[in-house]
């Protein structure tokens, strides 16, 4: 079902899908191309089976850019690597509810630094775990893949979770953003937006074009 919101989403690429041999243009790329926020996947190895991008290297993409960094830590002791990841230049970090951490803990040490927080939840997660949260998180998560790798194909029961969370918000004062995460296309994301989604995070779709630009132009377009 198609959701009335008409709300323009905000784009995040993902750098898990940019040349790493050429990190610096590759973001330079990206942020002329519209980029609104610039997505960054943490991972320890443990939480999934995979090693994603470290503090270094949001140090280093850091003093290339202003722009916003979206932070998603797929870690099972997220408390570990908050103070870290706020030093590396983290604007908002997104962590699982999955993780052994107490999300209040998690919630309160991430703002602690006066930064944004965010709660993810993996695709055979109920949204109910999260609806507890969601007065007091900046942003909620659903994913629409199994966290991990780049690559993979839009879970098209997504956009249930999507619009169960988008109807959960409409009485919060200052309501999270509903991001999305995993195989999001210039054909999917606006579908998404318009069943509640106002960040659409896009690795694969948009390092792998020859025109960013034109793709960031599909994904924020809502008819
Ligand atoms: C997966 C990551 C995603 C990933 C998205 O665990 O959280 O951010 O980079 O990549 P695409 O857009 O290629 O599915
Ligand atoms: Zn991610």
């Amino acid at each position: 079902m198609k959701h009335s919101n008409k709300v323009t989403p905000k784009i995040a690429p993902s750098l898990l899908a940019a040349d790493f041999c050429r990190i610096g243009e590759e973001v330079e790329r990206v942020v002329a191309a519209g980029a609104d926020l610039l997505h960054f996947d943490v991972m320890d190895g443990e939480f999934v089976p995979n090693f994603g991008i470290s503090p270094l290297m949001i140090t280093a993409v850091r003093s290339k850019t202003d722009v916003h960094f979206d932070v998603h830590i797929m870690v099972t002791h997220p408390l570990r690597y908050i103070d870290a990841l706020v030093d590396a230049g983290s604007d908002m970090i997104t962590f699982h509810i999955e993780s052994d951490d107490e999300p209040y803990a998690v919630i309160s040490a991430i703002k602690a630094h006066n930064i944004k927080a965010g709660l993810a939840l993996s695709p055979k997660t109920s949204c109910n775990e999260v609806l507890p949260f969601l007065s007091d998180i900046d942003l909620v998560l659903p994913m629409s893949v199994e966290p991990g790798f780049g690559g993979q194909s839009f879970i098209p029961k997504t956009l249930e979770k999507i619009e169960k969370i988008h109807q959960q918000i409409q009485d919060i004062d200052n309501p999270p953003d509903i991001s999305v995460d995993g195989g999001v296309t210039p054909e999917i994301g606006p579908v998404a937006a318009q069943h509640g989604a106002t960040i659409l995070v896009a690795g694969t779709a948009i390092f792998r074009s020859e025109q960013p630009n034109v793709v960031i132009e599909k994904l924020r377009t809502i008819e």
